[in-house]
């Protein structure tokens, strides 16, 4: 059996217990279409409905259907091909995924509506429907919150084929990395490495599944820069970089910081490197993310006081909450479909919900790490002078030290990890190993 097929029985039988749980009898996952700008008609990029891409491998197909009847055991995919001469079609090369599901091809939705019949008004609808005619279709419910977060409890763990899509994920974006690095020692503008990141992959900039992070010097303190500078800089001194990639449908999330010269912030950079590889040795099956979280938050403290950023020592450091302005973000998320994938609040399946944490209300993950769950662990140390303006004037902060690090705004390094029995597969190390790099 394909990795694939058996992917497709976990689905199936994910549904199958959720449309039970639920009390609905059958499932209609739309897969959304675009939208169109504000008083224009030139559509935006357009995202496929996650819970659809979970059941095939098709991301460019707006106006699709999966259609699963509980104990069906197979779904029927209305896969939509306009008869449009304005527009090229969606191209769907032959593949697996069409051997084990019924595929019917639609050229529209009325066609969807005559072959599911009165099935239609007894089906839970899961996908956006913002438009007609699917906002006017009669349904059983639409976007049911007890049947979502069921699915989203669940897809924490991962089949063998959604890690066999991350790790060539990982693949295609540490290719992608090291032609980004190379333009960094090359010299060049936050906006040219960017183009070289995406030429590296062969890919345009819609299809990246977020906003990559192209920071050179003070720019990495901005923990969402996406804006790039044009120019290159005078002199490059430092480079956080944090892109991702996806394959068949699944992401990867990537960071790695870069110093010009040897010196303090290279010194810093591996130090951080080293509290990374520290906390991986301390993921196993029952620890919760959340201590990890505050694991980081000890290493951090301990990198503070020996850096000499702090003049009080790492314990005294955290109970004053100094090391949440260095280091505000949690330690990570889980990856998958959406780069931040769901459920990293749900406690169970019948969607009982962690509260975000008060202490650290930016960590997104609250479970227990599980066998087969895949997460990012992303530790990071930056200047964040919104943050340090809490601590003006405190003399437990070494501001000349703070001073001298502003200049390479600071340092984020992250890996997306699969959890083993008793050995963790590290996606994205693996990957930059392969490609001799690392
Ligand atoms: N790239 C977004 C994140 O690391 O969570
Ligand atoms: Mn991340
Ligand atoms: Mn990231």
């Amino acid at each position: 059996m394909s990795l694939y097929a058996k992917h497709l029985e976990t689905v199936t039988q994910r549904f199958d217990k959720a449309l039970e749980d639920n009390q609905f009898e059958s499932v209609l996952v739309y897969a959304g279409q675009p939208r169109v700008a504000f008083l224009d008609d030139n559509p935006a990029p357009y995202k496929v409905n996650p819970l659809f891409k979970y059941w095939v491998p098709v991301l460019e197909s707006p106006k699709s259907a999966v259609f699963y009847k509980k104990g069906a055991g197979k779904p029927t995919v209305y896969l939509f091909q306009a008869r449009d001469f304005w527009h090229s079609q969606a191209k769907i090369p032959e593949e697996d995924w069409q051997q084990h599901v019924d595929l019917k091809i639609i050229d529209s939705l009325d066609a969807l509506v005559a072959d599911l019949g009165d099935a239609l008004e007894r089906t839970a609808f899961i996908g956006e429907d913002f438009a007609e005619p699917v906002s006017s279709w009669t349904v059983k419910a639409r976007n049911p919150q007890g049947l979502i977060d069921h699915l989203h409890f669940h897809r924490a763990v991962k089949t063998d084929w959604e890690v066999h899509n991350l790790r060539e994920a990982n693949k295609l974006a540490a290719k992608a990395h090291i032609a980004a690095k190379e333009a960094f020692y090359a010299g060049k503008s936050e906006l040219e490495i960017h183009a070289d990141y995406l030429a590296a992959m062969n890919f345009r900039e819609s299809q990246v599944p977020y906003n990559s992070i192209v920071a050179l010097n003070e720019h990495p303190a901005i923990l969402h820069y996406d804006v790039y500078d044009t120019e290159a800089p005078a002199v490059s001194r430092s480079f956080l970089i944090d892109a991702g990639s996806l394959y068949k449908g699944y992401c990867a999330d990537i960071t790695r910081t870069y110093a010009k010269e040897e010196g303090f912030y290279a010194d810093l950079i591996k130090a951080v490197d080293v509290a990374q590889q520290e906390l991986l040795s301390e993921i196993k099956p029952g620890v919760s993310y959340y201590d990890l979280h505050v694991s980081m938050h000890h290493k951090i403290a301990a990198i503070l006081e020996q850096f000499e950023f702090i003049t009080i020592d790492a314990a005294a450091a955290y109970e004053k909450g100094i090391t949440s302005a260095f280091m505000p973000h949690g330690l990570g998320h889980f990856i998958g479909l959406q780069v931040h994938d769901v459920g990293g609040f749900l406690k169970n399946d019948k969607g009982d919900s962690y509260p975000r944490n008060e202490r650290h209300p930016f960590l997104r993950l609250l479970r227990d790490v599980e066998v087969g769950q895949v997460f990012t662990i992303e530790p990071g140390l930056y200047v964040v002078d919104q943050l340090l303006e809490e601590f003006e004037g405190s003399s437990d902060i070494n501001w000349q030290r703070v001073d001298e690090l502003r200049p390479y705004g600071g340092v984020r390094i992250e890996d997306s990890i699969v959890v083993g029995e008793t050995e963790n597969e590290n996606l994205t190390r693996d990957a930059f190993k392969a490609l001799g790099a690392e």
